[in-house]
């Protein structure tokens, strides 16, 4: 039986969404991220499609509803179809999410889309051409483009067009990304950089705060949607002159945990309460020789250690190196 009430922490916050990574191997060195590049240091024993399956049973008899397929960049994962249909078949999932950086999304969309996936996000940070290259080593930014194009004509619910801000490399395009939107049925979702354990002074160089993005919007006729209680962090703009909305994550601001309704798997199976927690718990052990029942019960138990907010404000990023390990 699924439980139709979401498992919930000890601070009332219940969670309805699994972050799954399947890779942390990428394709691109986005400077942010992976500057240098994926470096191997670890062997590449990703969950297999059987773990995979028990895994998102087990969310789902938890009352999670709502799968995001994430990296590294997932696409690189051969069985990336396979894997989506099988979240989407999963009694309890209602809807299925993929989160890529888009090098070659316009030749497998029309697959993932009969496998049943239901949103997108693909990632700009820069929609010149030459600056795209500059931030993630490759000449990529049309394919990007006809990606987003080309899930809204394949009938993909929900497209986004992620973004980061950062000072030096594309916050004058700001106006640009906005413009972007004018037209188009997708939302802009603008993340702050947040700082990891590997690009500290990357980030103390190019950050740009949230309410600066914030101010700016308001000054242009913005206005903030009102979010239903559990529809997680993210602060929402909408314009009547625009087709798209405008969406930002601002981790640094006040109460940002507060709406936590997520919990991460790594591509090997560990459970890591919060992206930017110290320590992780490791399911894989348990995934082949228990039932997803058992292991629901296990995620249950261990939610109760999730911590009230994260420590970034005191420039603690845990033990999070980069995002290309937990996909975000
Ligand atoms: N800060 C903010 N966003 C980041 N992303 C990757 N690393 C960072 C960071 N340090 C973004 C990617 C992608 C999403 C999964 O996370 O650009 O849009
Ligand atoms: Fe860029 Fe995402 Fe790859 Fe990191 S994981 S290098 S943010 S595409």
């Amino acid at each position: 039986m699924i439980n139709h009430t979401p498992i919930a922490d000890t601070y009332q916050r219940r969670f309805t969404y699994l972050r799954l990574s399947v890779t942390d191997r990428c394709n691109f060195r986005c400077n942010y991220c992976l500057p240098d590049g994926y470096c191997a240091d670890s062997q590449e024993d990703y969950l297999s499609l059987e773990e995979i399956k028990k895994v998102v049973e087990a969310f789902a008899l938890n009352g999670t509803r709502k799968v995001r397929i994430t990296g590294g960049e997932p696409t690189l994962r051969k069985d990336l179809v396979e894997i989506i249909h099988l979240c989407k078949s999963t009694p309890g999932i209602e809807s299925v999410a993929l989160t890529s950086n888009g090098y070659k999304i316009t030749r497998l969309l029309p697959r993932l889309v009969e496998a049943g996936l239901d949103q997108l996000n693909l990632s700009a940070d820069s929609l010149r051409a030459e600056n795209f290259k500059l931030i993630t080593g490759h000449d990529k930014l049309q394919e990007v483009l006809h990606g987003l194009t080309l899930a809204t004509e394949l009938g993909v619910k929900r497209v986004k067009l992620n973004v980061v801000l950062m000072r030096e490399h594309n916050l004058e395009e700001l106006s640009a990304f906005v413009h972007f939107v004018k037209n188009k049925p997708i939302t802009l979702r603008f993340i702050e950089l947040m700082q990891t354990g590997d690009n500290r002074e990357f980030y103390q160089a190019q950050h740009v705060g949230g309410s600066e993005i914030q101010e700016q919007l308001e000054k242009t006729g913005w206005s903030q949607v009102l979010r239903e209680p559990h529809a997680g962090p993210a602060v929402e703009y909408t314009h009547t002159n625009y087709q798209g909305n405008v969406g930002l994550i601002m981790p640094y601001s006040k109460n940002f945990c507060q709406s936590c309704n997520r919990l991460r798997i790594s591509a090997r199976g560990n459970l890591h309460l919060c992206l930017f927690a110290e320590d992780h718990h490791k399911l894989r052990p348990h995934l082949l020789n228990e039932s997803s029942r058992e292991l629901a019960k296990r995620i249950k138990t261990l939610l109760g250690y999730k911590g009230e907010a994260h420590d970034l404000h005191q420039g603690n990023s845990g033990s999070t190196k980069h995002l290309a390990m937990l996909g975000g």
